[in-house]
């Protein structure tokens, strides 16, 4: 049994390009993100408010946010891992932001250089404001099958990092395959043990995938329930300090999967597959979709 309808969450302007070296102009970020949003997509992650020093090709935040032309019914979340990065974003005009914990401590240390507690005060802090000032807010747990620096990591661990930031108000819960290590198997035993403490209609799956599982644990996910799927167009993305992390699961791929599911989305595959060939093509860099591969003429 699988759903009749999946969420599909794009950040590909956000995991996707943050790890880019060369710097991309905001211009083109900007044409990126208003080229998806004309393709169904309900969900556009569009940037990050942090630390510039931490991730210079987020540096534009402010710009990206601002510039770009939002369409009716399509939301642009960013992420925000403090106070001060919730500021920028509500004063660039955020509706929802997302906050992005980890079930590792030292990927926590890593990611946010801070503790798994310590990032939980902040982030009960980074809630607060935020639901005061009308905003929704997205939770990220991520190395939940898996950290680049300890290895396995315990399914209760994510359940319990999980069920902090829901209690705190985060409307969704999303979990991360940060270096995607897991597999079917991994990924059932996960969502059991964060089904137990959160309704999974508040779950999203996100998956990197680096072992090439990732379209597995989403068929895994869906059959636990998960309606809600994180994907980059291209398969563009990695995550900074998760070395060797390749992007995410494609977009194309999952739009592929689904409909042999015959799971509706909303979303156009050929439009996608349109975006992801011109910012492979920006970038200069090959597609990373099988299916966009596959479904484009020679
Ligand atoms: P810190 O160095 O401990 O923070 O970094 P600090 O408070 O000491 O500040 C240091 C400097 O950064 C100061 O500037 C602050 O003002 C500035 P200075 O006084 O030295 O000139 N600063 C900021 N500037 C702009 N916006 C802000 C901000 N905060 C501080 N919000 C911090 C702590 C959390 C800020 C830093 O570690 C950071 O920015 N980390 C972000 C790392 C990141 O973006 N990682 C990638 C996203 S997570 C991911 O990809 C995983 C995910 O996809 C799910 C998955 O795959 O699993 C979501
Ligand atoms: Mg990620």
């Amino acid at each position: 049994i699988v759903p009749d309808y999946v969420k599909i969450v794009e950040v590909g302007p956000r995991d996707g390009l943050q790890n880019e070296k060369t710097m991309i102009p905001a211009e083109v970020k900007i044409e990126f993100i208003d080229r998806l949003s004309a393709t169904g997509l309900p969900v556009i992650e569009t940037t990050s408010f942090v630390s510039p020093k931490w991730v210079p090709q987020m540096a534009d935040a402010p710009k990206v946010l601002t510039g770009i032309q939002r369409r009716k019914g399509v939301t642009y979340p960013v992420l925000t891992p403090n106070l001060k990065g919730l500021e920028a974003a509500i004063a660039a005009g955020a509706e929802e932001v997302a906050i992005f914990g980890a079930a590792s401590e030292s990927f926590s240390q890593k990611n946010i250089n801070c503790s798994i507690d310590e990032s939980l005060k902040r982030f009960e802090e980074v809630c607060q404001k935020a639901i005061r000032e009308g905003l929704r807010v997205r939770g990220y747990v991520s190395t939940v099958l898996g950290c680049p620096y300890e290895g396995d990591i315990s399914p209760k661990m994510v359940a319990t990092v999980a069920k902090k930031l829901y209690d705190m108000g985060c409307y969704e819960i999303s979990l991360g395959d940060t270096i995607g290590v897991g597999t079917p198997l991994k990924m059932a035993k996960m969502l059991e043990a964060v089904k137990d403490v959160i309704p999974v209609e508040c779950l999203a799956v996100h998956c990197h995938d680096t072992y090439g599982q990732a379209v597995a644990n989403i068929t895994m996910a869906l059959q636990h329930g998960i309606h809600v799927v994180d994907s980059s167009v291209a398969g563009l993305g990695g995550c900074p300090y998760a070395k060797g992390a390749t992007g995410n699961v494609a977009t194309e791929d999952v739009l592929y999967l689904l409909e042999g599911l015959g799971i509706k989305t909303g979303v156009s595959l050929p439009e996608v597959i349109k975006v992801g060939n011109w910012i492979s093509q920006k970038l200069g860099r090959e597609n990373a979709s099988r299916v966009a591969k596959a479904m484009t003429p020679k």
